[in-house]
């Protein structure tokens, strides 16, 4: 399984309520094996304690009063800033936030944004009011245009002050799979510019308002592929049936039940695709009828007749024009190679996902994955068992690197 074993991550705290989340967050890295530093600012300390930080990360924190006291006879922002790998910064506050925009470096913290060089992860908490000042959005802004900089939320939702809006920081499983993929791609946005569209989940073909015919797919794969793509600067469209798990600001999602909404779906934003990956778990067949009201039990057919819902991803392969690149999965179970390579070519597709569900750590429902991947010129790649975040980014790794993307 691959690991984040001894990747480096240094977390920035700030002084807002959503500090407290932030223990959660380096709880996490540390049991994925992540070493973990964290720097508190004097705000900071009002909401937790250098000692809840030293624990959980297993290293002593640092704040402003060990700024002079230097490690290795090097002063300790050089030494940090060197360091890391990724600096998250959360909750970025409002003072940060200008701090930043401003280039001005006044205590640890904001000394080691700048002498460092590695991305840095922005996840902003704070009041709608002061989220939304002008300045505030101005700063935001301006710090966005540098490369380097990277934002993760904030959403909206219920705030410590009561209010319901925008300002949340994001939750520290979403900041996570932020730091996951800068991990993988050290920061680079080779997918900017591109317009991918995805599709996942399981579909529901209704016999009535309260039966359907299902699948027991859970949509988390076609959601770290979107999550990667996001993450790697696409414009990411995401038609989803019904899904376990938050879709992330930041998207354009697009829900659907049927199959037949989703291929509706598929065709609308399709011709603005550059890359379409279909993830998604699609009927094959449906009722042939649908009673518009629950039927009793006393009235349900002894037997149900059935008839086919259109290919989609057959349908896409005819449309698919020069640049437009085609992706399908196949789940199979026993060999998965050759079913695989049918797929790909009946479907007119550019690259196929062979993915056994039979095994343990992979499949529906699973948060790990395992494939092999293969192309229309032949190429094929064995992803051993991994992340489905993971796997999301060897996918554009092997169909960028294909000269396809
Ligand atoms: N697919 C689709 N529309 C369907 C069925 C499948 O677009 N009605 C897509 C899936 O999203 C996937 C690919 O086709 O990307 C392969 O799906 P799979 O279920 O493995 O294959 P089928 O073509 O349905 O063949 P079979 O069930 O016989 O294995």
């Amino acid at each position: 399984m691959q690991t984040l074993r001894d990747r480096r991550v240094l977390i920035g705290i700030g002084g807002g309520i959503a500090a407290y989340k932030v223990c959660e967050l380096i709880s996490s890295l540390f049991k994925m094996g992540v070493e973990v530093r964290a720097i508190l600012t004097q705000a900071a300390r009002e909401f937790i304690t250098p000692l809840t930080v030293t624990t959980l990360s297993r290293h002593p924190a640092y704040t402003d009063r060990v700024f002079w006291q230097p490690i290795h006879h090097r002063p300790v922002h050089i030494e940090l800033g060197e360091w890391a790998e990724v600096f998250v910064l959360a909750p970025l506050t409002a003072n940060t936030l200008a701090k930043l925009a401003y280039g001005l470096a006044d205590n640890l913290l904001t000394n080691t944004v700048l002498a460092s060089s590695c991305p840095i992860l922005l996840a902003p908490a704070m009041n709608t009011e002061m989220w939304e000042a002008q300045s505030v959005q101005r700063n935001w802004q301006q710090l966005l245009t540098d490369p380097r900089y990277h934002a993760v939320g904030p959403s909206a939702g219920l705030l410590a002050c009561d209010r319901i809006g925008a300002g949340r920081m994001a939750e520290p499983a979403e900041i996570l799979t932020s730091i996951q993929s800068l991990l993988h791609t050290g920061g680079k946005r080779d997918l900017a510019g591109k317009r991918i569209l995805i599709s996942t989940g399981g579909t529901r073909e209704h016999l009535d308002p309260v039966r359907f015919l299902g699948n027991p797919s859970t949509g988390k794969m076609g959601l770290a592929l979107a999550r990667a793509a996001m993450h790697r600067g696409a414009a990411v469209t995401l038609v989803h049936a019904p899904i376990t798990g938050e879709i992330p600001t930041g998207m354009r999602a697009i829900p659907v039940v049927s199959a037949a909404q989703m291929r509706e779906a598929m065709l609308t934003y399709f011709p603005e695709a550059d890359l379409i990956v279909m993830a998604a778990a699609v009927a094959d067949v449906k009722p042939a009828e649908y009673a518009e009201q629950k039927l009793p039990k006393k009235l349900l057919p002894p037997t149900l007749p059935l008839e086919p819902v259109p290919d989609i991803l057959a349908e896409l392969g005819h449309l698919k024009q020069p640049h437009q690149q085609l992706v399908g999965f196949a789940a199979q179970t026993g060999d998965i190679v050759t079913p695989a390579l049918q797929k790909l070519n009946n479907k007119k597709l550019d690259a196929i996902v062979a993915n056994p569900v039979d095994q343990a750590n992979a499949g529906f429902g699973s948060d790990n994955n395992q494939a092999i991947f293969l192309d229309a010129r032949g190429n094929q790649q064995t992803i051993e068992p991994c992340s489905k975040l993971q796997m999301a980014h060897y996918l554009f790794d092997f169909v960028s690197s294909k000269g396809q993307s």
